[in-house]
């Protein structure tokens, strides 16, 4: 039986030349592929400082060490239903997270992130699974840092993400829109907050005096990888944007809700039912479908007596349907049916 999985890496000749180039160059780590790729970044962030380092978890930390300015056990808001790594990524930077719920469309709630921040130092605003989150649009009484992971590429009233705030940060791990192996950037239109973060990211130039440094730069041969995927990620995300279209068609019934937010990226494709995750995500599985849950662990299990109920919920129910730019009419067909057994009335 064929087997859809949730992501598919089509990495092919451009992407081993690329590589090869940079091996053959001797200059594998640092050099002139990755400043290369911080212009590139520049340019889709209009005009923003960039910076690339090793992950996307480090750019966020760095963030909330540069933003947090040495205050110990600062509190930094992050969404409840989202990935781990924003949770280790407070942790590794000393700080406190405030874990914040979501509505059924996955975005935060706008009136538990305005009473929440007034206690906070940072906020972290998603925008979750290809989706645009519009509080980035508004103002509060924190910095605020503007998380691209999974929205990297997408354009909302006429601005790139990314450029709503204070600071940007994004992913460059392979799954993601502008991924190639491993790899992450921070940008700013505060070009000095850009320089504070690049002091911590090379011990062998760094003040001693500094509480944290380590060794986070992206390498040439990362940034040779990302710097091809992202000059087709416009395309894959017309691509992922088709299917979705057809998704949209194909679940145009009561028994499933698709997550329509405003869309940004068409990144991923997430419904809910009444049916569990856990029972949707075994069906389609039985048949060659690789469901997931959008998010491995509510977040806020990290810290006992919170609550976050929708966030709870959406673990409960929602699953992400694989979205693959290069899918073909085969494998929709075989989705098509795996969702009609799933969901048959
Ligand atoms: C929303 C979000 N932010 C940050 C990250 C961290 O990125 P990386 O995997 O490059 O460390 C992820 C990773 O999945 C993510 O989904």
């Amino acid at each position: 039986m064929p087997n859809i999985p949730h992501s598919r890496l089509s990495f092919g000749k451009p992407f081993a030349q690329a590589a090869q180039q940079v091996i053959q160059s001797g200059f594998l780590a640092q050099g002139d592929v990755t400043t290369a790729l911080t212009h590139t970044l520049q340019t889709q962030l209009s005009g923003q400082a960039v910076l690339a380092v090793d992950s996307g978890t480090s750019a966020l930390m760095l963030a909330i060490r540069a933003l947090s300015k040495g205050k110990k056990g600062a509190r930094v808001g992050i969404p409840a239903y989202a990935c781990a790594s924003l949770l280790f990524a407070v942790k590794n930077a000393g700080a406190t997270p405030v874990f914040m719920d979501c509505t059924t469309n996955l975005t935060l709630d706008a009136e538990q992130a305005h009473t929440t921040t007034k206690d906070l130092d940072i906020l972290v605003l998603v925008h979750p699974f290809g989706m645009i989150e519009p509080l980035v649009r508004e103002q509060f009484n924190c910095p605020v840092i503007e998380d691209i992971a999974q929205s990297a590429g997408a354009i909302w009233q006429g601005k790139a993400v990314g450029t709503f705030t204070d600071v940007c940060i994004g992913s460059l791990y392979a799954t993601k829109p502008w991924g190639g192996a491993y790899g992450g950037f921070i940008s700013s239109k505060h070009v000095d907050l850009i320089q504070s973060v690049t002091k911590m990211t090379n011990p062998d130039q760094a003040d001693l005096q500094q509480d944290y440094v380590g060794h986070h730069q992206l390498s040439n041969i990362h940034a040779a990888v990302a710097q091809v995927r992202l000059s087709r990620a416009d395309a894959e995300q017309q691509q992922r944007q088709t299917w979705t279209n057809r998704y949209h068609a194909l679940l145009n019934n009561d028994a499933v809700t698709p997550i329509c937010g405003i869309q940004g990226n068409h990144f991923r494709y997430i419904i809910r039912s009444e049916k569990t995750a856990a029972d949707v995500i075994q069906t389609l599985q039985q048949q060659g479908i690789n469901a997931m849950r959008p998010v491995q662990q509510p977040l806020h299990h990290a810290t006992p007596d919170t609550n976050c109920p929708q966030a709870d919920k959406a673990w409960q129910y929602c699953v992400s349907l694989p979205l693959l730019h290069d899918m073909n009419e085969q494998e929709f067909s075989l989705l098509s049916q795996g969702l009609a057994t799933c969901f048959k009335p």
